[in-house]
């Protein structure tokens, strides 16, 4: 089976193709290293299953266009995208362009070759106020010019599935953490903090810090998307992932750095797009595809941990 994985030098791609690999796909990544590095694959290169990698544009038709002519691509793994929200509220058009014309692209020339497309969604659809964890018929939002993007790509892709029967799968991770994800504000809050607490600054929270996330490790998030992409139960259908606990960010703060002194609260940047309770039911994936985290916070903290130390 020959597979595409865009965006695959980003945080999550890596993992992904490392998961095609181990499991004997033959690889291929398209990335225009925006926010992704060559080195994140780099270990990658010499594996007789990985075919190339292509520093392109999702936006450049004709680049597709030939790397789907002359691959011929079973499954694409659909992770190129914009991933911050607060880059969408000050500039939304870079935010549709790539997050909505790249993915009609994708879809173009999937439908020339009929190849599946595997879309990485988000957590970030779903709406502000829920209590319980969030399945797949939770009420969606777009709260941000992010949300509506990725809520836009879905309904282009399931649009390609009823219209032309193309085989496609809609994921939505919840928040995703762990080694080599970036601890900038093009990363996640995890490596932000435990890069903060090595050089021992302060970690700022924005607002009360009572909004809560369910932290997926990557490895895990990794895992589900292989296996969701690979198994023919998922065509057609919407997957959450995540482990099914929540927890505050004053919390997640408090294990980091032990020290309750240096947290400090700082304004929220963008309380308007912010959802107070993020927390996954993920029995749909758990039914369909036998998945479950296995990593707990605990443990994947110590990992993302050692892996940034090794980095500074
Ligand atoms: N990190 C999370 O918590 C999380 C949670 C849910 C969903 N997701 C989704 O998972 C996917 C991967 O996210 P990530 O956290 O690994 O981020 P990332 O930024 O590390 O990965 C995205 C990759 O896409 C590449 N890219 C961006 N624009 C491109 C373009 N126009 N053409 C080709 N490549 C392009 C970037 O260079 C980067 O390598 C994204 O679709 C994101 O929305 C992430």
């Amino acid at each position: 089976m020959k597979t595409l994985v865009t965006g695959g030098a980003g945080f999550i791609g890596r993992w992904t193709v490392k998961y095609l690999l181990k499991e004997k796909y033959d690889v291929y990544v398209l990335d225009n290293l925006s926010n992704g590095e060559e080195k994140n694959i780099a270990e990658f290169k010499q594996h007789p299953y990985f075919k190339g990698f292509v520093r392109g544009d999702i936006l450049q038709r004709d680049l597709l266009r030939v790397i789907f002519e002359e691959e011929n691509f079973d499954i694409c793994f659909h992770l190129a995208s914009t991933i911050s929200v607060q880059e969408s509220l000050d500039n939304p058009l870079e935010t549709f362009k790539v997050n909505i014309k790249g993915t009609f692209n994708m879809l173009e020339e999937a439908r020339r070759k009929n190849s599946k497309i595997v879309f990485i969604s988000t957590c970030m659809v779903y709406k502000k106020g829920n209590l319980k964890p969030i399945d797949e018929n939770y009420p969606i939002s777009p709260l941000s010019p992010y949300a509506a993007s990725k809520l836009s790509a879905e309904n282009l892709i399931l649009s390609y599935y009823y219209a032309y029967n193309l085989p496609v799968v809609i994921l939505r991770p919840f928040n995703t953490y762990g080694p080599y994800q970036k601890g900038n504000s093009e990363g996640g809050v995890i490596s932000i903090f435990i890069k903060q607490n090595l050089k021992r600054e302060a970690l700022n929270i924005y607002g009360e810090g009572t909004q809560t996330r369910d932290f997926l490790y990557v490895e895990d998030c990794a895992n589900f998307i292989v296996k969701a992409g690979l198994s023919d139960k998922t065509t057609g259908k919407i997957i959450n992932a995540g482990t099914g606990k929540d927890i505050s960010i004053n919390e997640l703060a408090k294990l980091i750095a032990h020290d309750g002194d240096c947290i400090h609260h700082i304004p929220h940047i963008h309380p308007q797009s912010e959802i107070s309770k993020l927390c996954c039911d993920y029995s749909r994936a758990e039914s369909l595809l036998g998945w479950k985290p296995k990593t707990s916070l605990r443990k994947g903290i110590a990992k993302t941990r050692e892996w940034i130390r090794k980095q500074l």
